[in-house]
Parts: C-alpha cells; structure tokens; sequence
C-alpha cells in the first residue's frame, strides 16, 4: 500500500457530514480568530512582564492592563481553538489523527500545559499585578503558553509530511510508541507565526485601546502613549515580519514546491504592514481600520497555511475536494443553531462594553441593545433546554 491509498483509507467511512470545501474555509476563518486571541495572550502577557521589569509610569499602568487581559485572552484562543480543531478533524481526519498518534505524549500534555499557562496567567493578574508580585508566574504562564504553541506546531508540520510516517513510527523497524518526539519543526514559520504575531496582535489592541478610551479626558496623554506605542511596535515589527516571511518561503516553501509563490505573499504583507503603520499619523482614529487590516493579514497567512498542506497532500492525491460527504442534517442544524445563538450573545456583549465603558463613563445601555440581550440569553437558555432533551432522550428512550 502507498502513501496515497493509506490516507484515503484513514478517512471516515461515513464521510463528512457537510460540503467539504465549504468546512476548509471554516478551518481558515476559524483559525484566523484563534491565532488572533492566542497571539494576543503571548503579546499581553509579554509586555506585563515587561512593563514590571522595567517600570515607569506609564509602563506599570499599561502592565497591569497587560496582565489582565492575558487570562481573557487565553479563554477566547481556547474556546476560538475549539473550532479549527472540529473542521481539522472532519477533512483532515487521516493526518490530523496520525500526527496526533505519532506525537502523542505531547498531544495529551497539552491540555495541561494549557491549563497551567491559563492558571499561572489567572494567578499573576489576581494576586500578582496589583503590586508587582509573583512575577515568576508571569514568566511561567508565558513560557507554558509559548510551549503549547510549539505543540500546535509540531502536530501542524508532523501531519503535512506523511512520507515519514513509517520511519518516525517505527525507526530502524522498532516502533517507538512514547510520542515523545518533536518529529517535525520549521523555525522560521513558527516564529512567523508565534512571536511576530504576538507582538503585531499586541499593536493593534494598543490601538483599539486608545480608540475605546478616546473620550477620556482625564487619562489622554496617557491613551495617546498607548496609541503611539501600537504604531512604534507595529512598525519595528512588520519588516522583520516579512523577513521571517521570506525566511518560511525559502525553507518549507521550497521544500512543498511553492517558494515563489509563499514568498511573494508572506514578503508581500510584511511590507504592506510596514506602509501602512508608516503612514498611520492617527493611530487612536483609525484604530478599528487597523483591526480590519491586521484581520485582513491574518486570512492571507491562514490561507498561505492551507495551500501548504494542500500541495503538500496533492503529491498524494489526496484533495479535501474528492473527499466524500453525506449531508447529515442533525449536525448541521445543531451547528447552525449554536452559530446563530453564540453569535447573537457575542454581539449583545460587545455592544454592552462598547456602551457602557470607554464612551463616556456613566452611559447607559440603550433599549435596543437591553433587547436584543433579553432576546439571546433567551435563545441560549432554550437552546441548552433543548440539548438536556436530546440527553434524556437518547440515555432513557433510545436503545
Ligand atoms: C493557548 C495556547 C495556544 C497557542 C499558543 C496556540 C497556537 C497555535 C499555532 C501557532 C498554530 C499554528 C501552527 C502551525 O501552523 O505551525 C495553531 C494551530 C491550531 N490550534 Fe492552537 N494554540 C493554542 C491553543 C489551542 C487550543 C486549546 C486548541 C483547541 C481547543 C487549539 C487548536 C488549534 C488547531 C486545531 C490548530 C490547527 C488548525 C489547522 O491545522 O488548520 N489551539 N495553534
């Protein structure tokens, strides 16, 4: 058997459950939104440690910000990685599994590194940050939170390379079953991916900072610092952005056949970021352009990742095109319907914040949106009602 049957006999038998290419750009959109708030953990959490080690002012004000948005950014990269992880798993079911297998102590360890960087991140904001205290857990949680990614990593560049499954699996024909290797690593794109991102996910939250509090008379010189330190960061970071860009192109790119065509792109949006937070003159009035911008990127990264795994799996005939599918309406319905329901409770609370904090700072919730808050709490209430039906139901009646 080659490489290219075993793959397409690793796929499920039943198929996937919905139009496959329509899940491959969910895994794209899906991921864009984990690695914005997964960067922004390591970012936040990166300048708290920062702004305690070298404090001024400002420096202590913006750390203590810093350090308590690192644990909410954390929950939403988890919750956000929930996502990818599904469609991953139902298009790419035979390598996502088999990288998973062959990396398996790390696969399982992740849950608790997770947990620990999530939890030492908790622990610095509650206890540490109001006076600089416990600055190790700070150190700690960006460490376990930087590891986690670099499992992430290993698992991504483990799958797209299943011509050395065999020798990884079973080096000089003895099966090591541990999965405790690293098998696979490309230093260029993780650091495009990690670090870079990291401190670019940061900028532009400095902005948006700035942008949300802009009304706040009391506080401007210091919002307009904020504001002006997301440009400078933005602007020091997005060439090396394009040279670690390049970088990828000239290792993995080459490597899967397409070096010219990641290289033009990644190159491509590092020096467009850097003309743009060039001519950024107002970072404060045009921050929510940046955050489109900035989201912008991010899609072409993710769509740069999945035309890697694509070529790379089209040397084995493998195509998410041709894989077969069954539309399986349960599924879709419950996908749906959680969709409409997580989207219209995420909408109430970002127009509560909007409302009610950095505008003016005894504003008050217009009806519309106290509404449309009574309305999706009240679809998400039904909604759990109904799965603790569907619970019942399938323990106490199906059989
Ligand atoms: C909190 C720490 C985390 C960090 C720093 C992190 C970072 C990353 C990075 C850098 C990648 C891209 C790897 C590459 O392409 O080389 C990635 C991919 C991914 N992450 Fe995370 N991640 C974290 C947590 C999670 C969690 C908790 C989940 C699931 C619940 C998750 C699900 C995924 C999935 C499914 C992918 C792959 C998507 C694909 O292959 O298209 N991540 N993550």
């Amino acid at each position: 058997m080659n490489v290219g049957e075993m793959l397409k006999m690793m796929r499920d038998p039943l198929g996937a459950p919905f139009y496959p290419p329509a899940l491959q750009v969910l895994l794209v959109v899906t991921w864009v939104l984990h690695i914005f708030f997964v960067t922004l953990a390591l970012g936040s959490s990166l300048y708290a440690i920062w702004g305690f080690l070298r404090p001024t002012d400002y420096r202590l004000r913006l750390a203590r910000v810093a350090a308590r948005l690192t644990p909410n950014a954390v929950g939403l990269g988890i919750v956000t990685g929930i996502a990818p992880l599904l469609f991953v798993q139902t298009i790419y079911d035979p390598i996502w599994y088999a990288s998973n297998s062959l990396t398996g102590f790390w696969s399982v360890s992740f849950i608790f590194v997770v947990m620990g960087g999530y939890s030492l991140a908790y622990l610095f904001y509650l206890k540490g940050s109001p006076d600089g205290k416990l600055l190790w857990s700070a150190v700690a949680s960006f460490i376990l939170l930087f590891f986690a990614g670099w499992i992430m990593h290993v698992l991504a560049a483990v799958s797209i390379r299943p011509e050395r499954w065999m020798e990884w699996y079973a080096p000089n024909g003895i099966i090591d079953t541990r999965g405790i290797i690293f098998h696979a690593w490309n230093i260029p794109r993780l650091v495009f991916l990690l670090p870079l991102q990291a401190c670019l996910s940061l900028a532009v939250t400095l902005t948006l900072f700035g942008w949300y509090f802009r009304r706040s008379e009391e506080d401007a010189p210091f919002i307009q610092w904020v504001a002006n330190l997301g440009r400078k960061l933005g602007l020091v970071i997005s060439p090396i952005y394009a040279l670690a860009g390049l970088l990828w192109a000239m290792t993995e790119g080459v490597e899967f056949g397409i070096g010219w065509q990641v290289g033009i792109t990644l190159v491509g949006i590092g020096v467009a970021l850097t003309g743009y937070f060039f001519w950024l003159r107002q970072p404060i009035r045009h921050a929510p352009r940046t955050l489109l911008v900035w989201i912008g990127t991010l899609v072409v990264v993710g769509m740069v990742r999945e035309a890697i795994r694509v070529v790379s799996l089209a040397r084995f005939g493998y195509s998410v095109a041709t894989y077969p599918y069954a539309f399986d309406w349960g599924s879709i319905i419950v996908f749906t319907v959680t969709t409409i329901v997580g989207v219209a409770v995420l909408a109430y609370l970002i127009m509560v914040m909007y409302q009610s904090g950095g505008v003016k700072r005894d504003a008050q919730i217009s009806p519309r949106v106290e509404r449309l808050g009574t309305i999706a709490t009240g679809m998400l209430g039904a909604w759990f009602g109904f799965f603790l039906l569907v619970g019942l139901y399938a323990t106490f009646l199906l059989r």
